[in-house]
């Protein structure tokens, strides 16, 4: 039986996933679910973050998803490896789970003319260490230097996107990450909450700097993946239908997703505890 792409974040940052991949391959139907009731997951423990996301893929392949997108970077660093090795092998042997980190880390060198890369990223994100082990294995030479960014994700799913406090903590660790190695060229934003914060990020970014967000990425990579497996391809049920879920208030997702994407977005709540 076809279904859905399963497309999963903490709570809005995935949108911005959704958005490139529903831009590049219209064609697909896709089931998105935001864990708002529970974000932020930037802080959480490697225990509780593995927990919420393996509920929420189990949610994803009830509702009949075959293939699901972790379009979270923490999720990404703190369970996907466990949900593929551990959770994956004893379920439909049908199943895919697929992260953010790995296609990222594969093109982030290629971006760069200086060989310096700054990443900005949730607290979770940076302690695992993830895109330093990565990018590592696609670009041995590349000087990586990351920032935590306790605070951004939190602003994003308040809806203060462009408050004073917003410039406040986004210049600060723009600052800060900057003055680690002035040689940065690049920026990533290794957190999918964060292109949603982008007015503000470029207004204190130097001029001549790059900020790479990553839904663009990790659509290609989808793109690609799905041509490189016909076999999970042709289980992606086609019609261009989206539907949105999330654990927290439905109006406020509506709200968010409606003004992010400029057409009206209508959820359903759920509850996953
Ligand atoms: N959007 C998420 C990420 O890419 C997580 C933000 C959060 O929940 O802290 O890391």
């Amino acid at each position: 039986m076809t279904g859905p792409i399963g497309i999963f974040d903490s709570g809005y940052g995935g949108l911005t996933i959704m958005k490139a991949i529903v831009n590049d391959l219209p064609q697909y139907d896709c089931i998105y679910l935001g864990d708002n009731a529970r974000a932020p997951y930037g802080d959480r423990s490697f225990e509780a973050v593995y927990q919420y996301t393996r509920q929420s893929v189990q949610w994803l392949f009830s509702k009949g998803c075959r293939l699901v997108i972790i379009a979270c970077n923490t999720a990404s660093a703190k369970a996907l490896r466990t949900i593929q090795q551990q959770d994956l092998p004893s379920a439909d042997p049908g199943l895919r789970v697929l992260g953010v980190i790995r296609p990222t880390s594969e093109v982030i060198g290629n971006l760069s003319k200086t060989g310096h890369v700054g990443i900005l990223g949730t607290k979770g994100t940076v302690l695992s260490e993830s895109y330093l082990l990565e990018v590592q294995k696609f670009f041995p030479g590349l000087i990586v230097t990351q920032e935590a960014c306790p605070i951004w994700a939190t602003l994003v799913e308040n809806n203060e996107c462009d408050s004073p406090g917003t410039h406040f903590f986004v210049e600060k660790h723009i600052r800060h990450l900057l003055s680690q190695d002035p040689a940065i060229d690049t920026l990533l934003l290794a957190c999918t909450h964060y292109p949603l914060l982008m007015p503000v990020i470029q207004k204190y970014v130097p001029s001549g700097l790059s900020v790479i967000e990553q839904g663009p990425i990790v659509s290609a990579s989808l793109v690609d993946y799905l041509k490189r497996h016909p076999e999970m391809e042709i289980m992606c049920s086609k019609g261009g239908h989206l539907r949105y879920f999330s654990t927290g208030d439905p109006a406020d997702f509506d709200l968010h997703a409606t003004q992010f994407f400029g057409q009206p977005v209508k959820s359903q709540h759920i509850d996953l505890q």
